[in-house]
């Protein structure tokens, strides 16, 4: 139960001005697209300036990771050694890897590998070799503010089927992301994705999708992928959340590994792609924030 903002109170997002010459309008809006029966997003997902200034400051360490591992995987590392190199470069920028410890997850970095669609664990075991696709997925925590992208590597000889799913992949991304602006919708977004996907032959996972960020790992909205244009939550300023289509090569199919319960595999064994980016919604479009 919230009491209902006067006019001429301060506005709920602590920028100091009126409600009236705030949020009011906004609000307005929202509760209009509420009434014709589309999902729309509550206050606590939307983030003020000082919010998105603290999430962009977490974000470039986020970059900083990636970069570093950009420049530095190889052919003949084993991905224990990017789970150290993720754990020392964050810690020593003064941020927490967000996955270490995250609901009793073991590392510091998700490093999945070929036919692994996601949540790979980082083992001295798993050595890359030339022709792997790996995506490498990075979150950090820097004063309490959230940052969450991943990308995919391709290690030595890559084939022309694998490199084809990895570019497509990232297609993707870029797609779904020129969706991305106020008042529209998730589902804008979803269907984009999807549908290069699908005529590129390949399935979109559907159990495994994105979320909003910033002030959590994992916030409000759920980003799927298969949704249709016009639907799934109202886009409005302020909002942050990734879209991070897991792609696969074959079947949609996927199963987690009941040893651990976390890693996940496609159920025919072809390969899976993953390009993880995140977007704030902006008065006028959309900023990548974190890729
Ligand atoms: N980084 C993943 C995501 O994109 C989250 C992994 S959960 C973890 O949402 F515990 F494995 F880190
Ligand atoms: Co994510």
């Amino acid at each position: 139960m919230s009491v209902k903002l006067g006019r001429n109170d301060p506005c709920w997002c602590k920028s100091g001005k009126k409600y009236k010459a705030c949020h009011q309008a906004f609000d307005e809006r929202i509760a209009l697209a509420a009434a014709q029966g589309h999902i729309v997003p509550n206050h606590s997902i939307i983030k003020n300036a000082e919010q998105i200034a603290g999430i962009k400051e977490s974000c470039k360490i986020n970059i900083a990771v990636l970069d570093y591992i950009e420049e530095h995987i190889h052919e003949g590392m084993n991905t224990a050694e990017i789970d150290k190199i993720v754990y020392d470069l964050t810690t020593k920028m003064g941020g927490i890897p967000a996955p270490l410890h995250y609901q009793g997850y073991p590392f510091s970095v998700c490093t999945s590998v070929n036919e692994q669609v996601c949540h790979g664990f980082p083992s001295e075991d798993v050595i890359l070799k030339s022709g792997d696709i790996v995506n490498v997925d990075v979150s950090t925590i820097l004063n309490g503010y959230f940052s969450d992208s991943s990308r995919m590597f391709c290690i030595g000889e890559v084939s022309p089927e694998k490199q084809r799913l990895v570019n497509v992949t990232k297609e993707c991304v870029e797609l779904g992301l020129k969706e991305v602006k106020p008042w529209g919708f998730l589902g804008d977004m979803g269907q984009a994705v999807h549908d290069h996907a699908f005529a590129n032959g390949y399935t979109v996972v559907r159990e495994i999708g994105g979320h909003g960020v910033g002030l959590e790992f994992h916030e409000d909205p759920w980003v799927g992928y298969n949704s249709r244009r016009g639907e799934e939550m109202l886009l409005v300023p302020g909002m942050i959340f990734t879209i991070e289509p897991m792609v696969n090569m074959g079947k949609v199919d996927i199963y987690i590994d009941d040893e651990n319960d976390w890693e996940v595999y496609t159920a025919d064994g072809k390969p899976s792609a993953q390009w993880e980016i995140m977007v704030l919604v902006t008065e006028d479009g959309h900023e990548v924030l974190c890729w």
